[in-house]
Parts: C-alpha cells; sequence; structure tokens
C-alpha cells in the first residue's frame, strides 16, 4: 500500500514539473537556432578568408582509406594467402587453423585454383634447375612447400622459385609416424592458402615428365584424387594389419599404396582433420608395418572410396626387387627411357583408357640433372 502512493505521488509531481515544459524548451530551442545561425556565418567567413576548407578535405581523405581498408579489406583478408611461410604454430594449432572450409560450394569471386606442389625432402633439392624450368611462367597457378629435416638451412636465391617456400619443420624418419605428420604438416600449411585446389607429395629425386599446362589440366579435369590403394592379401599387405584396429578399422577396409599421393582440397583436409585413425595407426601399425603405406590409402578408401583413382601419378621402378625402387642416373637418361616411362603404361582417366598414366617419376639421383637439362625441350616437353 505503502510503496503504491509513493508512486502516484511521483507521478503527480511529474505532471506539475511537465507544466513549465513547453515554455522552457521553446525558449532553449530559440537561442540553439540563434547559435546556428551565428557559427554558421563565423564559419562560412573563415573558410572564405582564410581556407580552412584544407582542413576538412584533409579530414576526408582520411576517413575515405579507412572505408576502404574494411570494404575490399574483408574479402581480401581470407582470399590472401599468407605473406611469410613461417609462424610458430604448434601442429595441434596448425591443423585446427587449416581445418577451416566454407560451407557455401560457390566461391564469390574468380577463384584460380592453384596447384601445391608440396616437396618432402631431407635437405636440398638436387634437381631444382629442372623444376625452375618447368614452372617458369606460371607464377599463378602454383605453389610450393617444402618440408626438410629441421637441421638444414636452404639456400635459394630470391630469384628462385623455392626462395622462402620452407615451412616449419621437424624431424621424420621413412615408414615411421612422424613421415606421416611431416605430410600432415605440408598439406596443413597449403590449405592455409585458399586458392590451393590440389595436392601433390613429390620428394626431392622426383622429375615432372610433360609440360606444366599438360600437367595442371590433367589433374585439375579428374574427377578423381591419384592416392594409391590396393587391398593385397599377402604378409605385406594385410598381413601388416593388427585385428586391434578394430571396429574403427576392419581388415576389409585395410589398404596399401604408394605414399606419393595427389588429392583434392575436400581430401586434404580430412586428413589434416583427422583425430579418429590417427591414434589406431599411431600405436598399431609401427614397423614392419610402415604407416606411411598404409594411413593415408585406407582412411581415404573408409571415408571417400568414390573419389579416389586408386593410382598414383608418381612413376617407381620396383623392378629391380628389394625393399627400394631403382635410382637412375646420368647414364640412364634419354629420349626412349622419357618415352617408355610417359606412355608405356595402361590405365583409366575418367573412367576411359589411358595411356598417360604418370606426370612425375622418381627416383632420380642428382647425376641425371645435367642430361635432363641439355635435354632438347621439344623432347622434355618444357
Ligand atoms: C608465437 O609468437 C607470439 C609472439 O610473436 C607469442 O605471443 C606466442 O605465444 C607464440 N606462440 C607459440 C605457440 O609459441
Ligand atoms: C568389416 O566390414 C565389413 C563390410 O564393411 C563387414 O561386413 C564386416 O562384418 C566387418 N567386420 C568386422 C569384424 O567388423
Ligand atoms: C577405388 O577403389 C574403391 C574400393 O576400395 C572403389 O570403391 C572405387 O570405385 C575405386 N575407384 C575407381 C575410380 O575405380
Ligand atoms: C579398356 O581396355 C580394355 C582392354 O585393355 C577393355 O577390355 C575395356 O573395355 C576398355 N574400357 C573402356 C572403358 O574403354
Amino acid at each position: 500500500m505503502q510503496s503504491r502512493v509513493m508512486h502516484l505521488e511521483e507521478g503527480k509531481e511529474r505532471m506539475n514539473q511537465t507544466k513549465g515544459l513547453p515554455l522552457r524548451l521553446l525558449r532553449l530551442l530559440v537561442m540553439f537556432i540563434a547559435l546556428c545561425v551565428v557559427f554558421s556565418i563565423i564559419s562560412m567567413y573563415t573558410i572564405k578568408h582564410f581556407g580552412i576548407g584544407s582542413v576538412v578535405t584533409t579530414m576526408s581523405s582520411k576517413l575515405q582509406p579507412h572505408y576502404k581498408e574494411l570494404e575490399d579489406g574483408l574479402l581480401e583478408k581470407w582470399i590472401k594467402p599468407p605473406s611469410n611461410l613461417i609462424h610458430n604454430m604448434t601442429d595441434k594449432q596448425l591443423f585446427w587453423r587449416a581445418s577451416f572450409a566454407p560451407r557455401i560450394k560457390k566461391y564469390p569471386y574468380k577463384r584460380v585454383p592453384k596447384i601445391a606442389f608440396m616437396f618432402l625432402a631431407k635437405g636440398p633439392l638436387p634437381l631444382a634447375p629442372l623444376w625452375e624450368r618447368f614452372l617458369k611462367g606460371h607464377e599463378r597457378l602454383y605453389s610450393i612447400y617444402i618440408h626438410s629435416l629441421p637441421s638444414y638451412q636452404a639456400q635459394f636465391p630470391p630469384s628462385s622459385v623455392f626462395y622462402k617456400r620452407q615451412i616449419p619443420s621437424q624431424v621424420s624418419e621413412w615408414g615411421k609416424m612422424n613421415m606421416c605428420d611431416a605430410e600432415r604438416r605440408l598439406l596443413a600449411n597449403a590449405l592455409l592458402d585458399i586458392s590451393n585446389e590440389r595436392f601433390i607429395l613429390l620428394s626431392e629425386s622426383c622429375i615432372p615428365l610433360y609440360k606444366f599446362s599438360f600437367i595442371y589440366n590433367y589433374i585439375m579435369k579428374s574427377k578423381y584424387s591419384f592416392m594409391s590403394a590396393f587391398d593385397d592379401h599377402g604378409p605385406y599387405g594385410r598381413g601388416r594389419y593388427d585385428p586391434q584396429m578394430a571396429p574403427v578399422v576392419n581388415i576389409t577396409e585395410w589398404r596399401k599404396g604408394s605414399q606419393w599421393f595427389e588429392i583434392n582440397r575436400k581430401l586434404a583436409i580430412s586428413i589434416v582433420e583427422d583425430t579418429k585413425f590417427y591414434p589406431k595407426f599411431e600405436e598399431y601399425c609401427t614397423p614392419p608395418c610402415y604407416v606411411d603405406e598404409h594411413y593415408f590409402p585406407t582412411m581415404l578408401t573408409i571415408l571417400a572410396a568414390n573419389a579416389l583413382a586408386n593410382r598414383s601419378l608418381t612413376w617407381v621402378d620396383w623392378s629391380r626387387g628389394g625393399a627400394h625402387p631403382a635410382t637412375f642416373g646420368r647414364t640412364d637418361i634419354n629420349e626412349d627411357f622419357l618415352n617408355r616411362v610417359r606412355v608405356g603404361n595402361k590405365c583409366l582417366y575418367n573412367n576411359k583408357n589411358s595411356s598417360v598414366c604418370f606426370l612425375f617419376a622418381r627416383k632420380f639421383a642428382p647425376s641425371a640433372l645435367e642430361p635432363l637439362v641439355q635435354m632438347d625441350s621439344k623432347v622434355l616437353g618444357f
């Protein structure tokens, strides 16, 4: 009761106050208008006689770039590749950042898709001059990433396509999980450039077999990603499967394949974001189970079998037997050899028979460089 009365009293008081208001308000308004008129007369006078107009223009020109920055900065921020490949993100932070993907499939600008050439190397790239020749003039269509042993200091001159293309690297050893870590690190760094659409893993002993435009079109027009994956029932295939991986991976899904893959952006993200298969392979695929031959082929077969061509684009010669493929040097390089590698094969390309199955080849010794770069560009293709 008490509080209600108080409210009513307050209301009365306010009503009394408002009675005196219109008159006071009118007085204030008149004063304000008068002030405005005086001010505008003064300012017109000063601008005419003292050129204060320049103050106004400098102020607006200071504002304009700010608006511009906002306007085109917002979209560019997402499109522009990182200006420097060196960063201090941990793998965990990097993979998280790299897993960002747009949900609207159509790009709202003219996107020129690029190929990311990812070199997994121990140290130097002895065949670099051949790659320089291959890439020359196609700067808008590719990017390069190099993962080498952290102790190695690259010495490329600023004119080189490999200059400052080294990513923060860690030790990686053949057949171990840290090799897959290095490959994921390459993919994650390359994913930070939204223009990269296809991702190729190469080694320091790889060479390109065709000119750039042919390779670019072959890859971009392929409906499938070139991850080699096959079900080998022998001791080096299913023999390496550990039943403790079930039910995440069961034996019918177990695949083997070459380490040297080519995948599209979607599959690259699924490799970088993986937390389901990684722990199983880390724990149950240790030598003599060579994890780099099983992890990605098996995982992608489970996640996206229909997106895989199940073959590699990188030719390699296992015909000599043993644990390592043949290495080719100075005396092996000639026109016949290149032609044999280029067209002496059969495969499916977009569900059609093709004799062009390989776009890259390995392994080439540093001594192969000289005969390769001296080869006629009609024979070499570039
Ligand atoms: C990276 O460097 C920045 C400063 O340059 C620092 O604040 C940050 O803590 C560093 N992050 C890591 C993971 O080292
Ligand atoms: C493995 O997968 C196949 C087909 O996907 C299924 O038929 C089979 O029962 C699975 N085996 C186990 C042990 O889960
Ligand atoms: C690749 O193999 C998978 C089975 O592992 C199959 O589903 C897929 O269709 C194959 N891809 C092509 C292009 O034949
Ligand atoms: C591809 O060639 C094989 C013979 O090598 C033939 O049996 C098959 O029908 C051909 N496939 C297509 C799609 O042309």
